[in-house]
This record gives structure tokens, sequence and C-alpha cells, in this order.
């Protein structure tokens, strides 16, 4: 590996052009519970043609008259790209699919039949030589309708090799012009894949005349693996779904295919023509309509595909972008990699974190926010913006602090009186009180007043919750005021009743410096 990648994620030289076959529309959409609006499916074929897919496969016609509009509208909106509609052999099928295709720039039919002989035996209980005849006669009917005929071989990976043979050089006899050999049942392992379109190219004598296909299926997670070893092996168009949408465990997902190609030409020397920013964009259009979730570590698209959280990770990061990324966020139109602040965030990362929210803090301030950081991510999994800046104006009151909470049990619950033991320290004294009240929260203020005595009033007393979840800290809000003059305090902390001490501790201290006042029973006046 050389120590610059190809970063930017552009083609290298001398590559061979592959094409994108997307079939989201269509296979993508067998996904049990993927369905999709008419007015979604436009809006995925309008961005997919803009990204620069070269083949939108759009749906299956004969289907359903939902599937029929859907097909044909994409084929009237789509200005660019090839538009496929799917077809058995059956002439209803491919004369529906024509009509579904009939306004496409580039209209496309894709004719299959199943080719393994589980599938003749069992699924068609046809004999290998009426499955021969269907080939001939549905290509050349569906040649007949269009000049850009694709032929598949369903579970052509368990077809045996002789008579896979046979049917592509047949297909490609009656028309086909791109022959796709698919692994309808996600099986195949890499060598194998590419060693069947290296056979099927080496032995079929016309195999020159059409372009060779993958279709790969997930079923042990080698969808894309598997389709890059068949373009190895010779094909040069590639069927694949966004987010590796499709049947069961999905196909191979067109935003990893794209990706490896070009973040790995020295090894893979096949450019395709996507403008690959947009593939975010893409995987989240495709998402919120299908209903489908990314998994948050799905490569290329995942929420944390460009997110780090360990320490390591992060100083390394910081200090050189390569060290932990081997594509660039912006290749695939995300806005930057992101340090996402947990348990496992270093100082490097949190000082940078700080910085980039606004707060530049002398070393014993960060110390201590750091230390405060680390207490809270310990204790809680996500760590927002809005807990770190909670968290850091809490440590610039604290640097002023002359009143210092040390600890505080509650008893709370039903059958009351609710009682609070606190401790504090009041310029290095350390004083302890219990008081009753009405309520934990007025407990805890009893024993404040009795420990800091004072004539400050209570004028505002808020809690609400910093970021979401159970877990979220709880941001207590305290306005005192006094001879005319009023500070506001925030106290935050998991527990409600800690960030209340917090508030009302804070808001003396700020009261003390704002009167200017030494020590702090002066206040009591
Ligand atoms: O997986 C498969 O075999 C298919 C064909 C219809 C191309 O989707
Ligand atoms: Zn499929």
């Amino acid at each position: 590996m050389t120590d610059q990648i190809n970063q930017s994620g552009e083609p290298t030289a001398n590559t061979e052009r592959v094409f994108i076959f997307d079939t989201t529309l269509r296979d993508g959409e067998q996904s049990p519970g993927a369905s999709m609006t008419l007015e979604e499916k436009l809006e995925v074929a309008e961005l997919l043609d803009t990204m620069g897919v070269d083949i939108i496969e759009a749906g299956f016609p004969i289907a359903s008259d939902g599937d029929f509009e859907a097909v044909s509208e994409v084929a009237r909106v789509v200005k660019r790209a090839s538009v496929a509609g799917l077809a058995r052999s059956a002439a209803k099928d491919i004369d529906r699919c024509a009509e579904a295709v009939r306004k496409a720039v580039h209209p496309r039919i894709h004719t299959f039949i199943s080719t393994s002989p589980l599938h003749m035996k069992y699924k068609l209980q046809k004999t290998a030589d009426e499955v021969l005849d269907m080939i001939t006669a549905s290509v050349t009917r569906a040649r007949n309708h269009v000049a850009d005929v694709e032929w598949s071989a369903e579970d052509g990976t368990r077809t045996e090799i002789d008579f896979l043979c046979r049917c592509v050089e047949l297909a490609i006899k009656a028309g086909a012009t791109t022959i796709n050999i698919p692994d309808t049942v996600g099986y195949t392992v890499p060598e194998e894949y590419q060693a069947l379109f290296e056979t099927v190219r080496a032995r079929v004598p016309n195999s020159d005349k059409a372009i060779f296909s993958v279709h790969c299926h997930n079923d042990l997670g080698l969808a894309v693996a598997n389709s890059l070893a068949g373009v190895k092996g010779g094909a040069r168009q590639i069927e694949c779904t966004i987010n590796g949408l499709g049947e069961r465990a999905g196909n191979a997902a067109l935003e990893e295919m794209v990706m490896a190609l070009r973040v790995r030409g020295d090894r893979l020397p096949y450019r395709t023509g996507i403008e690959s920013s947009m593939l975010t964009r893409a995987s989240k259009l495709v998402s919120a309509v299908s209903s489908f979730p990314v998994q948050y570590n799905k490569a290329i698209v995942g929420r944390n595909a460009f997110a780090h959280e360990s320490g390591i990770h992060q100083d390394g990061m910081l200090k050189h972008a390569q060290t932990y990324e081997i594509m660039t966020p912006e290749s695939v139109g995300v806005a930057k990699t992101s340090l996402v602040m947990g348990k496992h965030s270093g100082r490097h990362a949190f000082k940078e974190k700080l910085k980039e929210l606004g707060y530049e803090l002398g070393e014993n301030a960060l110390e201590d926010s750091f230390t405060r950081f680390k207490d809270l991510a310990d204790r809680k999994k996500l760590i927002y913006d809005e807990d770190l800046i909670t968290l850091v104006d809490d440590e610039i009151v604290h640097a002023h602090e002359r009143i210092k909470l040390l600890a505080l049990t509650v008893m709370a619950g039903t059958g009351g009186p609710q009682s609070a033991a606190l401790t504090i320290e009041v310029d290095g004294e350390k004083m302890t009180h219990q008081a009753t009240g009405n309520g934990p929260v007025d407990a805890i203020f009893n024993a404040v007043q009795a420990l800091v005595p004072h004539h400050a009033t209570l004028e505002l007393y808020q809690v609400h919750a910093v970021t979401e979840g159970t877990d979220a800290q709880a941001e207590v809000s305290v306005r005192l005021a006094e001879e005319g003059k009023s500070v506001t305090a925030r106290g935050a902390d998991p527990d409600t009743l800690v960030a209340s001490a917090r508030a009302y501790i804070a808001a003396l201290n700020k009261l003390m410096v704002k009167r200017g006042k030494n020590r702090p029973e002066i206040m009591a006046g």
C-alpha cells in the first residue's frame, strides 16, 4: 500500500469502464416491507439518473398495474440512463414490459428464466430442452420490440456449466446484448464466480457479442466481493442496489461497489460513471422511502462510517486524516468526519471539540472539564454538543466558586416529609446540614439556606432535559434576586436533585461575584 491513497476517489489512469445497473426499484423493492409509492419511485429514479447510473431497472411491469405505471412513468421522466423492465419468458410478460418501457429514451427489456436443475425441475417443471426453446423465443420476441435486450440465467451459479454455456450461446444468437449470470441465492464465493465468467466467456463462441453482467445476493455477506470477482472474470455490468436493499439479505450495495472500485483502482482498474459525492444523499432518500433504516456501521453510508470515538483514533485523525480514513467523507457526500465524544475520547479530541464549540479553556479549566466529561461519559452513552456546552458553562462558574457541593443524600417518596443531608464547602470549610421540606427540592434548598444564610428570594426554578432519553442530563435553572439584583444559574447532572442543588449553589456563587463580597456569610446581611 502506498502512503498516498486515492482519497479523492477519482478514477485512476488506464481503467476500463463498467456499467452500473441499479435495481433498487425492482429487486430492492422486492424486500418485504420496502414497497414505494409512484412519486417515491420517480424521486429515486431521477436521483439515480443525475448520479450517473447507466441502467435503471424500474420494476416488473406484469406484476401489477402499479408496477406497470411505475415503469412507464420512470421511462417517461428519465432522460439520460437506459430504463429496463423485467419480464419472465412468457410472451405476455415481454409484451407488457415492452409497452411499459416504450417512452424511454433508451428502453431495455430484461428477460430471465431459471437454468439450474433444481429450479427447472421444481419451480418451472420444464425439461432442459424446453428451457432452451423458451430462451430463443423470449429473447427473439424482446428483440422485436427493442434493440437492447438483457437475458438472465436465474440461479446461474447453481447451473451445470455445459448447459449454462448452451443457454448463453442461444440467448446471444437470438439477439441478447447483455448476459447476466446471477448468484440468485447468494451461494457462490469470489474465486468460483470469477472462474464462471472466465469459463463462459472462453467457451461460448459468440460471447464477444454481448456484455456480461454480475448480479449477486448477499446471503453469505459476499455480494460485493463476488461482484468484484465477476468483474475480474470479464463482466462489465454490475447489478446492485442503494443500501444493498433487496430480496432476503439484499443485493450488492451500489455505494460499496462504486467506492471499492474508486479507492482500490490500483487493484481494480475499472471505473464507473457515478458521481460518488451523491451516494449519501441517495442512501438517505432510499432509506426514507423504503422505511429501511441504514445500519449505523454500514460501509460508506452508515452514520458511523466517518465517525471516530476512540481516543487513539481521534488523536491520529487530528494529526493526519489518512491514519484512520481511506477515503474522504466529502468523496461520498458527507460534510466532514465527526469526532464523536464518548468515554473512549481523549484530551486532544476534547480540546478540539471545545474549540469548535467556541471555548478556549486554560490548562487547569480544561483538565477539570475533561475529568467531568469522562465522568459524564461513564454514565451516559451519547454525549451531545449541548451536553458539552452545559458542562463547560458549569466549569466557568466552578472557577469562581467559593461554595462547593460535596455530597447530597435525599430521602424522597411517599409518606414525607422529604429530607436532604447536604455537605458543602465554603471557602475550604466543610459543613453539613440535614433539613426537611415540602418535597425533596424544598428540603435541599432549606439545607443550603441553613448552611449559607441569605435573604435572596427564589424567583425561578425550572427543570428540563438537555438531551433525549431516560439517561438525559437534567438541567435546572435557578434565579435568585436580592436588593434589586438578580442572577440566573444552571446546574446539570443526570440526577435532577443533584442538578437542583448545583443550580442553587451556582446562583449563590454568582450572586457573590456580582456583589463583590468576599465572604458568603456577608450575604446574610
Ligand atoms: O436474483 C436474480 O436471479 C434476479 C433475476 C431476476 C435477475 O433478480
Ligand atoms: Zn436478484
